[in-house]
C-alpha cells in the first residue's frame, strides 16, 4: 500500500514539475478554441450566421466583417470552447453546413513555435528568413543593412506609431543624381497576418543578394527606388506577439470604450467610414474616429503624398486569401487605365504560378474580395498612383493566419516574381 503511494506521489511531483517547466504561450487562452469554416447555402442561413455572429462576438478570420457574409461563400471564424459547444449544435439543427479548420487552436499556435525559442543570441549575419521574427528583431536587422549596406540601403523614420514607436522604411537603390521613380511597399498593416513582414524581409534580403548577379534586379535598382516598410502597424505587430496572436488593429485607446484600436486599412481619407467599414470601436474593421486618425496611417499618407511625382507603384501586403487586388475596393465601377493594371496583374499571377502551380485570383478588390471603403490602395490610386496594389497571399484557409514557417519560403519565392514582373511592366511603357 505504502509503495504504491509512493509511487503515486513521484509520478504526480514529475508530472507538476513538466507542468510548470512547460509554460505555455499567451497563458494558454486559446485552449479549446476552434476554427471553424461555415457555407451558408441560402439566404435564411446567411440570416441566421449574421445573427449567430453578431450575438457571440467571434472573431471573423475570413471574410473580415459580418456585413461581408453571403450566400453560397464561405466563413472562417475562430470561436470559443463555449461559445462553439452552442453554436455548432445551433448550426447542425439549422442545418447550416460547417467544417473544422482547427480544431484546437492553442496547439497550432503553440505548433508554430520556432519563435517561441529565444533568438536573440543568433548574430545578424546568420539571419533567418526562413522563421517569423519580433519587431525587436527586425529592427535590429534593419539598423544592421543600413550600417553594413549604406551603398544601397539607406533606413528613415516617417514617423512615430501610437504608443510611441518609430515607423522605420528602409529605402533601397543605387543613389543617382538623375531623377528616379520610386517603388513603395508595405507590410503588416494588420498585425496577425505575420506573412507579410516575413515577405517585406525576403524582398529586401533577395535585392541584396541578388543585384550584382541578375541583370533584371540591377535594371531595377538603377531605375528606380524601393521604399520597403517591413511593419506598417508596429503596435498591433507586438501586441500580437506578447498579448494575442491574432490581433488585427493598431492600439490606440477608443475613448469611452474598453476597446482598443482602429483598422488601418479603413482609416485613409477615400470614402471613409462607408461600405465595408464599421463605426463600432469594438469591431475589427472600425474606420476611427476620423480618417487618418491613426498617428501610423497620418505618417505613410503625409509621405506618400510628399512623394507622389516619383511614386509610380504602391504594393501593400495582406493575407490571406490567394488573390492580388487593385482598385476600386470602395465601389464596383472600372478604374481608367484599365487594362495597364490588369495585364500588369495578368503577368504577376503567371509569374508567381510558375514556380509553384499556385493560381492567384485577381481583379479589382471590390468584385474578387468584397467592397471596402477607406482603405490603402485605393487612397493610393486616388492620390496619383497608377499602379496600386493589394497581395493577399498563402494559404486559403488551411492554415490561415498561423502560415507555418516551413511555407515563407515557398510563398515568398512564388510572390518575389510577381512583384518582380509588376516592377518590370512598369518599367516598360505600357500601351
Ligand atoms: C542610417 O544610416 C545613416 C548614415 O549611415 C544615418 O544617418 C541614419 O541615421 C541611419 N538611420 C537610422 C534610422 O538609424
Ligand atoms: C489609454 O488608456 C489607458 C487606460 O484607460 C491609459 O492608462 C492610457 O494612459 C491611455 N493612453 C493614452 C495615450 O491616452
Ligand atoms: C512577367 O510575366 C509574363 C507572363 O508570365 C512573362 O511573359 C514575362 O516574361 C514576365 N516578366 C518578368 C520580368 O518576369
Ligand atoms: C493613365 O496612364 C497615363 C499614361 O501612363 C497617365 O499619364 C495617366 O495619368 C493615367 N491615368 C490614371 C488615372 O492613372
Ligand atoms: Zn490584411
Amino acid at each position: 500500500m505504502r509503495k504504491v503511494h509512493r509511487k503515486v506521489v513521484s509520478f504526480l511531483s514529475l508530472w507538476l514539475l513538466f507542468e510548470q517547466a512547460h509554460s505555455y504561450l499567451y497563458d494558454n487562452r486559446y485552449a479549446g478554441d476552434k476554427v471553424v469554416r461555415i457555407v451558408p447555402e441560402n439566404e435564411e442561413a446567411v440570416k441566421t450566421l449574421k445573427a449567430l455572429s453578431e450575438q457571440f462576438k467571434v472573431d471573423l478570420w475570413q471574410p473580415g466583417s459580418i456585413s461581408y457574409i453571403s450566400k453560397g461563400a464561405f466563413v472562417d471564424v475562430r470561436v470559443s470552447r463555449s461559445t462553439s459547444k452552442i453554436l455548432l449544435p445551433y448550426l447542425q439543427q439549422a442545418n447550416i453546413q460547417y467544417t473544422f479548420l482547427i480544431s484546437d487552436l492553442q496547439k497550432a499556435v503553440e505548433k508554430q513555435s520556432g519563435w517561441r525559442l529565444s533568438r536573440n543570441r543568433r548574430s545578424l549575419s546568420e539571419y533567418s528568413y526562413e522563421i517569423y521574427h519580433s519587431l525587436e528583431e527586425i529592427q535590429r536587422w534593419m539598423h544592421h543593412l543600413n550600417k553594413s549596406h549604406s551603398d544601397l540601403v539607406h533606413m528613415f523614420s516617417v514617423g512615430k506609431s501610437y504608443e510611441g514607436r518609430p515607423l522605420f522604411v528602409l529605402k533601397l537603390g543605387k543613389r543617382s543624381r538623375v531623377y528616379k521613380k520610386a517603388v513603395w511597399m508595405d507590410c503588416g498593416i494588420h498585425a496577425r497576418e505575420w506573412i507579410g513582414p516575413a515577405f517585406c524581409q525576403w524582398f529586401v534580403k533577395e535585392v541584396l543578394q541578388t543585384y550584382q548577379t541578375d541583370p533584371a534586379m540591377r535594371r531595377m535598382l538603377k531605375q528606380l527606388y524601393f521604399y520597403i516598410m517591413p511593419i506598417f502597424n508596429v503596435d498591433g505587430y507586438q501586441f500580437s506577439w506578447t498579448h494575442d496572436r491574432f490581433w488585427r488593429k493598431t492600439r490606440s485607446n477608443n475613448s469611452g470604450f474598453h476597446c482598443h484600436g482602429v483598422d488601418a486599412n479603413r482609416n485613409w481619407k477615400v470614402k471613409w467610414c462607408d461600405e465595408g467599414a464599421s463605426i463600432h470601436p469594438c469591431d475589427d474593421t472600425y474606420c476611427g474616429p476620423l480618417p487618418e486618425s491613426e498617428p501610423e496611417v497620418k505618417a505613410v499618407a503625409h509621405f506618400l503624398r510628399k512623394h507622389r511625382k516619383q511614386i509610380k507603384a504602391y504594393l501593400s501586403f495582406h493575407a490571406y486569401a490567394q488573390m492580388l487586388l487593385y482598385p476600386y475596393s470602395y465601389k464596383y465601377a472600372t478604374i481608367p487605365n484599365f487594362s495597364c493594371v490588369e495585364s500588369a496583374a495578368f503577368n504577376a499571377v503567371n509569374a508567381l504560378q510558375s514556380v509553384y502551380g499556385i493560381r492567384y485570383r485577381y481583379g479589382p478588390a471590390s468584385s474578387t474580395l468584397y467592397v471596402s471603403s477607406g482603405s490603402s490602395m485605393d487612397w493610393a490610386y486616388k492620390n496619383g498612383i497608377p499602379y496600386a496594389f493589394a497581395f493577399e497571399l498563402r494559404d486559403t484557409g488551411h492554415f490561415g493566419f498561423l502560415l507555418p514557417e516551413t511555407l515563407i519560403k515557398p510563398t515568398c519565392t512564388e510572390t518575389m516574381l510577381a512583384v518582380k514582373n509588376i516592377t518590370m511592366h512598369l518599367l516598360k511603357k505600357c500601351q
